[in-house]
């Protein structure tokens, strides 16, 4: 993000209108388009409101921008000789298509992370970025050479790191996969949008657990999909609750995270799994298993995946680097059988004409090397010691205030609130404190629960970040209203 220069002579408030002068005259702010307010101008910039204001009323003076009470300041309609009639209608277009807006909250957030630095960041569902693999990755590109073509890439993915995923899987999970079984995925994302999008037709119902990471993602109702909730417990979801669902709406798909769920951590019992398995196969209904976080077992003992007692072939599998190495590569994976991958190479192809080869050629290096089983160890360990520090700021500071049920893997902390608690306004008073954390009904349906993250942020900032979610939790303001965001209405 530009700054203006304090070490120039030219003021700082000149600074700024020519480099507002140069957005609007690139086309970025279109004539009638509202400019950012002062007062957010002012933060993201770094200076005094009174230099935005300054800087404003030079536009103005020069006929650039118009400012009318209450609605801000827009760039004039007749400035350089364009009239409204020439201008494309951008907010009309940017409103338009399929694809619709991720949730405001989700937003939201992601706009905080990006403005204000110094945050402590409870929200975002990766590890913190000392503990991706950096020197490792840095060292493989300065002595091992690069000799790839540099072609378009085969769209189903880079062959070798297909080979290296066949016994990756086996050795860590116990999957048994097959090079032409596997399509790599720019992360488990995209395997989700394939999905969604290749595979199944709009009003098509589905299964998803309740709460899940899938109803944070308006993907689903892009693609049109009727959802349909499998209440999670401690234990995961009951799949006799697949049958019901059948009877009543004749589910296509089964969309499930059984390891560390999600965002309540749970995971589901080997009874429950081989009996979802039975369910599946019985209705011969196909069931996507989002596995991103396995092998982050605290205990270093994986859970079973479902995939790997799967006998009948019911069983889509998505897994990825995101949450074991690092979510910057993209490098995930889809195991299906043959006519399933190819269908989704095709619609890769015309899509992006697949994922670019170094990233692959990265993994594929990293894997091959040996460098993940030390990542893994490394990362369990740093993993666990955040959890225990999350439990302890928890238990010490705001045990009245929430319950929880500690997570044995994956990244994160599912935390319901006691008492009646609005979650999205105290999102609102803990970002104003200097803590972010993402409020639980962007997951589902019931309000009173956040999840927080305790893999993002650094150990030493988890007790901080914490102080000031219990100062956020004891202000008066935080009684429940009927607000529901408009997704799960
Ligand atoms: C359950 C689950 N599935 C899929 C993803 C997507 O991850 P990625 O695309 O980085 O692999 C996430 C990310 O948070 C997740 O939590």
């Amino acid at each position: 993000m530009w700054k203006p220069d304090r070490s120039i002579k030219q003021p700082i408030y000149q600074q700024i209108t020519d480099y507002m002068e140069h957005r609007i005259s690139f086309g970025e702010f279109p004539p009638g388009s509202v400019l950012p307010s002062e007062r957010k101008l002012a933060d993201l910039l770094g200076v005094n409101r009174s230099t935005i204001v300054q800087a404003y009323e030079e536009l103005r003076a020069s006929g650039l921008v118009e400012s009318a009470k209450g609605s801000g300041t827009r760039v004039s309609m007749h400035k350089w000789g364009i009239t409204p009639k020439q201008t494309p209608n951008w907010k009309q277009y940017a409103e338009g298509g399929t694809f619709l807006p991720n949730l405001p909250f989700i937003r939201r957030i992601r706009e905080e992370l990006r403005n204000r630095e110094s945050i402590i960041d409870f929200a975002s569902g990766e590890l913190s970025p000392d503990l991706f693999p950096n020197a490792i990755i840095r060292d493989l590109l300065q002595n091992k050479p690069f000799q790839e073509h540099l072609g378009y890439e085969d769209p189903q993915g880079f062959s070798p790191l297909r080979s290296s995923l066949v016994s990756f899987l086996e050795q860590h999970l116990h999957i048994h996969a097959t090079d032409s079984s596997i399509l790599i995925t720019s992360g488990s994302q995209q395997s989700l949008f394939l999905i969604t999008q290749c595979l199944l037709s709009p009003g098509d119902a589905v299964a998803i657990e309740d709460p899940s990471y899938c109803y944070s993602l308006p993907m689903f109702q892009s693609a049109g999909l009727r959802l349909f909730r499998l209440p999670v417990d401690e234990h995961g979801i009951n799949p006799e609750d697949i049958l019901t669902l059948y009877r009543r709406h004749r589910i296509r798909m089964i969309f499930v995270n059984p390891n560390f769920q999600n965002p309540t951590g749970s995971t589901l019992t080997l009874e429950r799994r081989v009996r979802l398995l039975e369910i599946a196969s019985e209705l011969g209904v196909p069931i996507v298993e989002d596995d991103p976080f396995t092998l982050t077992a605290l205990d270093g003992n994986p859970p079973p995946t479902l995939k790997s007692l799967d006998t009948t072939g019911n069983v889509l599998y998505i897994g990825s680097l995101s949450k074991i190495a690092a979510s910057g590569l993209r490098i995930g994976w889809l195991i299906a059988p043959q006519a399933v991958v190819s269908r989704l190479t095709d619609a890769r192809q015309q899509m992006d004409f697949g994922l670019s080869s170094i990233p692959q050629w990265v993994a594929t290096q990293f894997i091959e090397e040996g460098h993940f089983e030390n990542q893994i160890i490394k990362l369990r360990e740093a993993l666990l010691e955040k959890r225990n520090e999350m439990i302890r700021g928890l238990q010490q500071l705001i045990q009245e205030n929430v319950s929880f049920t500690p997570p044995q893997g994956g990244l994160n902390m599912w935390c319901k609130i006691n008492g009646s608690v609005d979650d999205f306004k105290l999102l609102d008073e803990a970002i104003k404190k200097g803590v972010i954390f993402v409020p639980g009904s962007v997951y589902g349906s019931d309000h009173g629960y956040i999840r927080l993250c305790f893999a993002r942020p650094q150990l030493d900032e988890i007790m901080p970040g914490l102080n000031l979610l219990k100062e956020a939790l004891q202000l008066p303001c935080l009684v429940r209203s009927s607000r529901i965001p408009a997704a799960f209405t």
